[in-house]
């Protein structure tokens, strides 16, 4: 592989969507960000200048970071932020990688408007499983604020109550037609006929999984997450933050008369209120040059039917075809037998108001989010950095809850208890132990899909299913042939799902007594709904020393920021 530079200027630029002209924090001035493309194999340098005054850091998501923890970036996790003024160089190899990922910010809510596609091309000479196409375009879906995203979410945090809701969501930084005076901001995808365009989708939205369809078009699904899968054919996709997919769209193969539009609006369930709007860009068919005489006739407008924005079953249904591939070359690796279970209980919870403050939550509470009912405390130091100089003590515990605090009727009526623990926990792992994670929704404050994403690794989605898990019974209908390989899976609304890893990626690097060798990583796990995130919706997976892929070793960079 080459080793690819990346410059990036981290400033302000004035942006106007929907009639309001506002400062955006930017990557070198663009919205979205700047398109990231390597191939599998190649290294990675991105070095970033912080020019404004938030702390920043960014996030390749997806990618391994396999002995390169360091570079992971969610904040006071794998590293401290940015600060102002200051330059830190993310330097990563992409290793047995390829597919769409994207990149963000990791800290406070500033992801709302600093993120970008990261392409993996294949290594040279190694071809797609499907047809080769005849472009390829990233398409990346994002959620507008006319306020500034960083006060919506500390008057929230400082309120206890819900933040506000979105204005708007975005194709690749354009809402639109369907939103006032935003036809001018609208994304247009110019097509010939007949041709297979391949089409990376990418949900950068902060808050909410988006349906997404183009009028009178099919689509044919081949990856998620930068994984193949089984193609299947579909009028709607449906992707939640963090999640991508490529689809094939094959286009007429004659000029139509007609123009289609194509559109993303949320799925949501149980929460109260959402941003319930529809982003939309245009399928063009590009005429030949010399066929001004044909199409006189006015061009029709074809707008396309998307599932309601609580179709729980439509979602169901999508998810449970997602296969892998699980062929030869493209082997699904399945961990047969389970080392270490783990049952985790996703979703809300409640916090006592503070003292001589009131709060906006139910009954003048707290709004707050939880795994086994702890609610994360992001700590002041970063956990791999308090690894790395073996002070853990008073920045995090290893005794993250392997199950919720009690058992009741996860789906049915709420505990009378809804207050979560608070504390800054992990889970230790060792070295490629065989890992099962089930995940159960509660309806604690609502039934609502949870996007959890695990930083370091890919995981088998083995099996999904509604009401409680029934661990005598479930497990017989896990899927451990072909299951689809992920990096974010909606943990479904009212239901569980069941995944499965190895736990082999070690991380960083340990230079005590002047010896480099693999230390143990820390990887975060998360809901992708950023306000989720905000309440405590996270945890950490401390994973222990082990015998290592063949990787150059590699010392902790020198200009990894401090707290
Ligand atoms: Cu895309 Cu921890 O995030």
């Amino acid at each position: 592989g080459i080793t690819r530079h990346y410059k990036f200027d981290i400033k302000l630029q004035k942006v106007t969507r929907l009639c309001q002209t506002k400062s955006i924090v930017t990557v070198n001035g663009q919205f979205p960000g700047p398109r990231i493309i390597a191939r599998d194999g190649d290294r990675v340098v991105v070095k970033v200048i912080n020019h404004v005054q938030n702390n920043i850091t960014l996030h390749w998501h997806g990618v391994r970071q396999l002995r390169t923890g360091w570079a992971d970036g969610p904040a006071y996790v794998t590293q401290c932020p940015i600060q102002t003024g200051q330059t830190y160089n993310y330097n990563f190899t992409i290793a047995g990688q390829r597919g769409t990922l994207f990149w963000h910010a990791h800290i406070s809510w500033l992801r709302s408007t600093i993120y970008g596609p990261l392409v993996i091309l294949p290594k040279r000479g190694v071809p797609y499983p499907f047809t080769k196409p005849y472009k390829e375009v990233p398409i990346i879906f994002g959620e507008w604020w006319n306020a500034n995203t960083e006060a919506v979410i500390s008057q929230a945090m400082q309120t206890g109550g819900a933040p506000n809701v979105s204005d708007a969501y975005t194709l690749n930084g354009l809402p639109g037609p369907l939103y006032n005076c935003s036809a001018k901001d609208t994304f247009k995808l110019k097509v010939k006929p007949g041709k297979t365009y391949l089409l990376r989708l990418i949900n950068a939205a902060l808050n909410d999984e988006l349906f997404f369809s183009i009028a009178n078009h099919t689509v044919t699904v081949v990856e998620a997450d930068a994984v193949y899968v089984k193609p299947f054919h579909t009028n709607t996709v449906l992707i939640t933050p963090g999640q991508t997919t490529n689809v094939l769209l094959k286009t007429k193969p004659h000029f139509p008369n007609a123009t289609f539009l194509m559109a993303a609006r949320p799925y949501a369930t149980g929460i109260a209120s959402f941003d319930n709007s529809t982003a939309a860009g245009i399928l063009e068919y590009e005429q030949a040059s010399n066929s001004s005489l044909l199409n006189k006739k006015k061009i029709q407008l074809f707008r396309p039917v998307l599932p309601l924005f609580n179709d729980t079953s439509f979602a169901t249904n999508f998810s449970t075809k997602l296969r892998s591939l699980a062929t030869t070359q493209f082997p699904a690796n399945v961990p047969q037998t389970v080392d270490k279970h783990f049952f985790f209980t996703v979703g809300l919870g409640l916090s006592p108001c503070p003292q001589n403050k009131t709060c906006q939550g139910p009954n003048g509470t707290r709004l707050e989010a939880s795994i086994n009912n702890v609610s994360f405390v992001q700590p002041t130091t970063a956990l791999l950095q308090a690894h790395f100089f073996a002070q853990s003590k008073g920045v995090y515990t290893t005794d993250f809850p392997s199950n919720p605090p009690f058992k009741y009727n996860y789906t049915g009526t709420p505990p009378k208890n809804m207050m979560v623990n608070n504390g800054t926990k992990v889970v230790v792992l060792p070295f490629n132990t065989s890992v099962e994670l089930v995940m159960q929704d509660t309806s604690i404050l609502g039934a609502e899909s949870h996007p959890l994403h695990l930083h370091g690794f890919n995981f088998f989605v083995v099996g999904q299913g509604f009401g409680n898990y029934d661990p005598k019974k479930d497990p017989a209908s896990f899927n451990l042939v072909d299951p689809v390989e992920r990096n974010t899976v909606g943990v479904p609304s009212g239901g569980w799902v069941a995944i499965r890893f190895f736990s082999d990626n070690p991380g960083g690097y340990d230079c005590l007594q002047e010896i480099l060798r693999p230390k143990r990583s820390v990887w975060f796990m998360h809901c992708h709904l950023e306000v989720h995130t905000s309440w405590g919706l996270k945890m950490a997976w401390v994973v222990l020393d082990g015998k290592l892929p063949k990787q150059k070793l590699l010392p902790p960079p020198s200009d990894l920021p401090k707290c």
